[in-house]
C-alpha cells in the first residue's frame, strides 16, 4: 500500500470517528464517548496528514510541524483544564477565530503559490485555474469574515466590550452591499487575479465579520455563537478544497452543517428569525432604552424561605448563569432530595438557553446527581407554573423575564422564557438589583408574589438547608412544664 493509499484510508477512519464523535456528542449519557471518538479522529487525521506531508517536505520542515504540534496541544490542554465552564462560550468563539484565521492564510497561501508563483506553486491552466480562484476568494471571505467576528464575539461574552447591539445608520445597507461587493470581487478576481483585489475582499470580509457580530443584541449571543460555529466549519471546507485535503472539506462540512442546524434550533428555541440573526440582527426590534427600577421589591430571608418549602405541596426550580457562577448545583440537588423525602413535589424547569452554552444547565444537576426524570425542558413545564406553590429562580434572570411576552419593546420581545410569575410564590436568588446578560430590567422582581433572596446562591441554599434541618429540630422543652 502506499502512503498515499494508506493516508486516504486512514481520512475515510477518521471522517467516520467524526460522525460518531458527533452522534455521541448530541445526549448527556453518550457525550463522553462522542469526545472520545472525536479526539481518537483528530489522532488519526493528524497522522495521516504528516505522513501525506513527509513525501514532500524536508527534515527541518517536519520538525517545525512537530513542534508546531506540540505547541498547539500544550496550549489546547492548559486552556481547556484552567476553563471555567461559565467561560467556555468565549473560549469556543476564540478557538472559531483561529479556524478563521487559519482559513483566510490558506487562501493567501493558495494565491501566492499559484499566481505568484512563489515556493515552487504548481502549474495550473484553463477553468481549473479559474476555480482555483474562486477557492482562494471565497475561502478568504468566510475565513476573515469568521476571524473577526469571532473575534467581537469573545470580546462581547468575555465582557470585555459592551453586549448592546450595535446600531450604525444603514446598516442593513452596509452588510447588503458588502455582500455585493464581494459577488462582483469574486467575478472579477476570477475574470483576472490580483492582488490589490484580494487585499480589497480581506479588508471587506473583516470589516463585514466584525458589524455583523456588533449588530447582534445580548441575548441574541447564543444563537451567534453557534452560527460562527457553522462559519468556521465552511472556511475549512474552502481551505479543504484549496489544499485538495478530503478529510478537511468533509470535516468543515459536517461543522459547517451541524452548526447550521443547532444555530436553527436554538432559533426556533429563542423565536428568532434564522436570516435576521445570520444578516446581522436583520429585522429585530430597536433596543428600548434600560427601563430601570419598576417600583418597590421585597425581601425574604433563607429561614423564611425554609418555611416557606416546608408549606410547600409542589416547587419548580428554575435555574440560571447565576447557579453556574456560585457553583450551587450540589446544595440545590441537596435541597430537592429533602424536600421530595418531605414529600414535596419537586421539578427543574430548565432553558433552552439558560447559563452560557447549551445544555449547560443539564450538565451542572447532572453532575449533582439529579435525577434525570425531574429535570424538564421550557416547552413540558411551562402549563404547571400556575399550580405550584413555590418556585425558586436560582440565579436566573432573563430567561424568567415576563417582558419577553409582555413588552413588545423590550430587546427580549418574543424570546419563550419560563413563566414563573404564574405561581403562587417566586422567590428569586441573586446578589442585587442587576439585569442579566441580555442588560435588560426584569419586571418579575417588583411584582406582588416575588420576593428576593439576596447573596451568593450557594451559601443562600445551604442556609435554607440549615433552616430546614432547624425546623424538622424537636423543640427543647421548656424548663418546668415536665411536671
Ligand atoms: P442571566 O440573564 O445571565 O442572569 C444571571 C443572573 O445570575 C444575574 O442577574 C446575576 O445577578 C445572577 N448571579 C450571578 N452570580 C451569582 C451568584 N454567585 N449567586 C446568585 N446569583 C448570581 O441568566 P439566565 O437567565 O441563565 O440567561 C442566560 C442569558 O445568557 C440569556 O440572555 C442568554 O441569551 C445568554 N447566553 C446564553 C448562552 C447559552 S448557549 N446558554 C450563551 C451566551 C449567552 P447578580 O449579579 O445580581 O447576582
Amino acid at each position: 500500500m502506499t502512503t498515499v493509499t494508506a493516508a486516504e484510508a486512514a481520512y475515510v477512519v477518521a471522517a467516520l470517528l467524526f460522525i460518531l464523535s458527533l452522534a455521541g456528542l448530541s445526549q448527556h449519557r453518550t457525550s463522553r464517548s462522542g469526545v472520545v471518538w472525536g479526539i481518537a479522529g483528530m489522532v488519526i487525521a493528524l497522522a495521516a496528514t504528516v505522513g501525506l506531508a513527509s513525501r514532500s517536505i524536508t527534515a527541518t520542515g517536519l520538525v517545525l510541524i512537530a513542534v508546531a504540534t506540540a505547541v498547539g496541544a500544550g496550549i489546547g490542554l492548559w486552556r481547556a483544564r484552567v476553563v471555567e465552564m461559565t467561560g467556555m462560550p468565549e473560549l469556543i468563539a476564540i478557538m472559531h477565530s483561529l479556524v478563521g484565521l487559519a482559513a483566510t492564510f490558506v487562501g493567501w497561501n493558495g494565491y501566492l503559490d499559484v499566481d505568484a508563483g512563489s515556493n515552487g506553486g504548481e502549474k495550473l491552466s484553463g477553468s481549473l485555474l479559474g476555480i482555483h480562484h474562486a477557492e482562494v476568494f471565497i475561502g478568504v471571505f468566510i475565513g476573515a469574515v469568521t476571524f473577526t467576528g469571532s473575534v467581537v464575539a469573545y470580546l462581547k461574552l468575555s465582557a470585555r466590550i459592551k453586549s448592546n447591539p450595535l446600531t450604525l445608520p444603514g446598516k442593513h445597507i452596509l452588510n447588503v452591499g458588502a455582500l455585493v461587493a464581494f459577488v462582483v470581487l469574486t467575478v472579477a478576481f476570477v475574470a483576472r487575479p490580483n492582488i490589490g483585489l484580494l487585499i480589497a475582499v480581506t479588508v471587506i470580509a473583516l470589516a463585514l465579520g466584525a458589524h455583523l457580530v456588533a449588530s447582534i443584541g445580548g441575548g441574541d449571543m447564543p444563537v451567534v455563537v453557534s452560527m460562527l460555529n457553522s462559519y468556521s466549519g465552511w472556511a475549512a471546507a474552502a481551505s479543504g478544497f484549496l489544499l485538495a485535503n478530503n478529510l478537511l472539506i468533509v470535516t468543515g462540512a459536517l461543522v459547517g452543517s451541524s452548526g447550521a442546524y443547532l444555530s436553527y434550533i436554538m432559533c426556533k428555541a429563542m423565536n428568532r428569525s434564522f436570516i435576521s440573526v445570520i444578516a446581522g440582527g436583520f429585522g429585530t426590534p430597536a433596543a428600548a432604552a434600560d427601563d430601570g427600577e419598576q417600583g418597590e421589591h421585597r425581601e425574604i430571608n433563607a429561614e423564611e424561605t425554609a418555611e416557606l418549602l416546608r408549606d410547600a405541596s409542589s416547587v419548580i426550580i428554575t435555574p440560571g448563569y447565576g447557579m453556574a457562577v456560585a457553583q450551587a448545583q450540589y446544595p440545590v440537588a441537596e435541597l430537592a432530595r429533602k424536600l421530595r423525602e418531605r414529600g414535596v413535589e419537586v421539578r427543574f424547569g430548565i432553558h433552552p438557553v439558560a447559563g452560557r452554552l447549551p445544555g449547560h444547565m443539564n450538565v451542572l444537576l447532572a453532575e449533582a446527581n439529579v435525577p434525570y426524570d425531574v429535570v424538564l425542558e421550557m416547552d413540558e413545564i411551562n402549563d404547571d407554573f400556575a399550580a405550584t406553590s413555590v418556585v425558586l429562580v436560582i440565579g436566573a434572570n432573563d430567561t424568567v423575564n415576563p417582558a419577553a411576552t409582555d413588552n413588545p419593546a423590550s430587546p427580549i420581545a418574543g424570546m419563550p422564557v419560563l413563566h414563573v410569575w404564574e405561581a403562587a410564590n417566586v422567590v428569586v436568588f441573586k446578589r442585587s438589583m442587576a439585569a442579566g446578560y441580555a442588560g435588560v430590567q426584569n419586571p418579575l422582581f417588583f411584582r406582588e408574589n416575588t420576593q428576593m433572596l439576596f447573596g451568593d446562591a450557594k451559601q443562600r441554599v445551604e442556609d435554607i438547608l440549615r433552616g430546614l434541618d432547624a425546623l424538622d429540630a424537636p423543640v427543647p422543652e421548656m424548663a418546668g412544664t415536665s411536671r
